[in-house]
């Protein structure tokens, strides 16, 4: 049916029609809040470069996931900053580490929310990188044990799933083992599965006082010219037992998110990363783009393209407005 006879402009007439038919929606249910928790107490910090995020001590978090809950936020992802680093990245797997205090006050004060951690060693280590160094050069098979031990402990503080972020090889399979060997076997893995290297990380760098020291991420992070590599990585965490697959960043990577969406049943998420963050911030302050109608577009993008949960700086922001429009 053609023009005349077909007008798809009658089904856009007004506010109501077109939310009759629209095939895509977000809900703050949907959204998980990544938060920086730093030692100590009544410690709050704005990163610089992320407007409206904070690095702050383990009693700001629970305040501000206590918020997250109230509007609607099922989840939080949490980045440890530690007191001190050293090669091994020791503070990442201290039962009395900065992420493992954080945990243990978050579970008893914000009841029912989703605790996540990253399980990665590169905020722990002096040199920056995502894994233990040997030669030079990230030493895979090591460093999958040390990442089983983070995991290990964050479970044992009270985490209600890990995200291991480090793109070592075989890791999802070594941190399931672990978990499981003690009594852990319910608590999911969420699997940063196609992690690209990616200049999109920049700010969080900055938050996370995590640059690499030397060299870069290549050697362990996706090169982002590959789909096809994108999808073997997906399914070798499935096999290992990841419960939700990640893709990240998101948004120039929409077609890896619709490609994942197609080949695999698991539930996926889509890292919305503070590069992408910044920016959004960056044109707004300068008055350049309507800030929030430019977040929704982009968050709703995000879950058109296929994504079953956004990992977003933008949570709480987003989570206000769409409390605000069902009003
Ligand atoms: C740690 C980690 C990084 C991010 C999440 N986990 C940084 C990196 O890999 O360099 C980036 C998140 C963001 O940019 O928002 N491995």
């Amino acid at each position: 049916m053609y023009f005349p006879a077909y007008r798809p402009r009658r089904l856009r007439k007004n506010e109501r029609l077109r939310d009759m038919i629209a095939e895509t929606s977000i809900s703050a249910g949907g959204l998980i809040y990544p938060m920086f928790v730093t030692p100590g107490k009544g410690q709050k910090e704005e990163v610089s470069s992320m407007p409206g995020i904070y690095k702050q001590s383990a009693d700001n978090i629970v305040k501000e996931a206590v918020e997250a809950g109230k509007l609607g936020i099922n989840s939080i992802l949490l980045f440890g900053i530690p007191e001190k680093k050293d090669e091994t990245g020791s503070e990442g797997y201290d039962p009395n580490g900065v992420i493992q205090k954080a945990v243990r006050e978050l579970k008893k004060k914000a009841k029912g929310l989703v605790v996540i951690t990253d399980v990665c060693m590169c905020e722990y280590t002096s040199h920056g990188h995502c894994g233990i160094i040997k030669q030079g050069v990230v030493d895979n098979d090591e460093t999958i044990e040390y990442l089983a031990k983070m995991a290990l402990s964050h479970a044992e503080a009270g985490a209600d799933m890990v995200a291991p972020s480090d793109m070592m090889d075989g890791r999802v399979g070594v941190i399931r083992d672990a978990l499981d060997d003690n009594g852990f076997e319910s608590l999911p893995i969420m699997a940063y599965s196609a992690k690209y290297a990616s200049s999109f990380y920049g700010p969080f760098r900055e938050a996370a006082e995590s640059p690499p020291q030397f060299g870069d991420r290549k050697g362990y992070q996706m090169d982002h010219r590959n789909v096809r590599e994108a999808m073997r990585e997906i399914a070798l965490d499935i096999e290992e037992g990841a419960d939700i697959v990640m893709i990240k960043p998101a948004l120039s990577y929409l077609d890896v998110i619709r490609a994942a969406r197609e080949e695999f049943d698991h539930p996926i998420a889509a890292y919305n990363v503070s590069g992408e963050y910044s920016m959004v911030k960056a044109a707004g302050r300068m008055g350049w783009i309507d800030e929030a109608e430019v977040m929704m577009e982009i968050l709703t993008s995000i879950k058109r393209a296929g994504a079953d949960l956004i990992i977003t700086y933008h949570a709480m922001e987003a989570a206000r407005l769409l409390n605000r429009s069902r009003k």
